[in-house]
């Protein structure tokens, strides 16, 4: 069994969907794995040409990849089923293809109703915080126990060592938000209720001997929704939003933008153990040829694209590692 980590680190909205559409297109895994996250979770993927917004359901489904969401995950039953009649309708096979790990928790109406009540987080109201509260409260409801549900669910344990189907087990796990918002090591109170690091992913029930890849994806500025303020002052910032369209796909709202903040990314790439990076939306930064960021409390500005990426390569080069192999990309390019 091998797996690839797929996590995100900032703020979420850096681009997983794309990566692992990508990862997908090249590797013949047996499983997409949704590790972490609910509906709060907006992944923007084009396929054949065609845009979806999925939030529950993981993008191995795009390519006949059995798509499997995890104990790490919680899920809005009406929710769920809506996304896979979208799915179904446009001809993509999901009834067959999804499946729901018998522990994954739901999320319930009532859990919604209390979420929607939020003005301090700036929660997505999907009912995600409460969902997990109730899960490690006792208290919560297993996906297993939901009549709608029995179609998709599967036991994980049975399904990866188990199951005579497939020689060998290869997974893509695929996290939900990023790693800004991980409650231990974002900037809490302003974070998600569940982890978004590779150790999540290791969570839903794989050992720690089988991570092949970690993929760590980022942008080359930054983005984030929720009540705090982290725009910068810069006029600079509202053409970035516009451009780079950074507004949320779950909830419409305007993401606020900020530069990178480099040591963000080098505490993610540590911790993630990440061993290959893409840096998402070059192209936004080139139509304005303005590029800067934030190492420490310093502002860098640089010349010119070339300058920014060198100095990133030596960063990371001098601080983490050579081994990290680093991939600048626009929106339209595939990696
Ligand atoms: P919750 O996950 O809905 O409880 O929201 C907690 C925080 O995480 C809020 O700041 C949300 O805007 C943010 N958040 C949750 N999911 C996503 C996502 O998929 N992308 C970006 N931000 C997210
Ligand atoms: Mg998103």
């Amino acid at each position: 069994m091998f797996a690839d980590v797929v996590v995100d680190l900032q703020y979420g909205d850096c681009g997983k969907g794309k990566v692992a559409h990508a990862l997908c297109n090249e590797n013949d895994y047996t499983h997409v794995i949704r590790y972490n996250g609910g509906c709060n979770a907006g992944h923007t993927i084009y396929h054949n040409g065609k845009k979806f917004v999925t939030h529950h359901i993981p993008c191995g489904v795009f390519y006949g990849i059995k798509s499997i969401i995890g104990p790490g995950c919680v899920v809005h039953v009406d929710s769920f089923l809506e996304e896979i009649q979208e799915l179904e309708d446009a001809g993509i096979p999901a009834r067959s293809l999804v499946k729901i790990a018998s522990n994954a928790h739901l999320i319930t109406d009532f859990h919604r109703a209390e979420d929607s009540k939020d003005s301090e987080i700036g929660t997505t109201k999907r009912g995600n915080g409460p969902a997990y509260r109730d899960k490690y409260y006792r208290k919560g409801v297993r996906a297993s126990f939901d009549p709608r549900l029995q179609h998709f669910i599967i036991s994980m344990y049975h399904e990866l060592y188990e199951n005579e189907e497939f020689e060998e087990i290869k997974i893509l796990f695929e996290g939900a938000q990023g790693f800004g918002l991980d409650p231990d090591w974002g900037d809490y109170p302003y974070v998600t209720s569940s982890h978004c690091t590779v150790g999540s992913a290791v969570l839903n029930g794989v050992p720690t001997s089988c991570i092949r890849d970690v993929w760590g994806v980022a942008k080359i500025y930054e983005t984030y929704v929720g009540a705090k303020k982290f725009e910068g002052d810069d006029e600079i910032f509202q053409e970035i939003r516009e451009l780079g369209s950074e507004y949320g796909a779950t909830t419409g709202r305007e993401r606020q933008v900020n530069w990178m903040d480099f040591d963000l990314l080098k505490m993610g790439l540590r911790i993630n153990g990440v061993n290959k990076l893409v840096i998402n939306k070059m192209d936004i930064l080139e139509q304005l040829d303005v590029w800067c960021l934030y190492d420490g409390p310093n502002l860098y500005e640089f010349e010119c694209r070339e300058d920014i990426e060198l100095w990133i390569f030596a960063k990371i080069e001098s601080e983490i590692s050579g081994d990290v192999e680093i991939m600048f990309s626009g929106d339209k390019e595939r990696i």
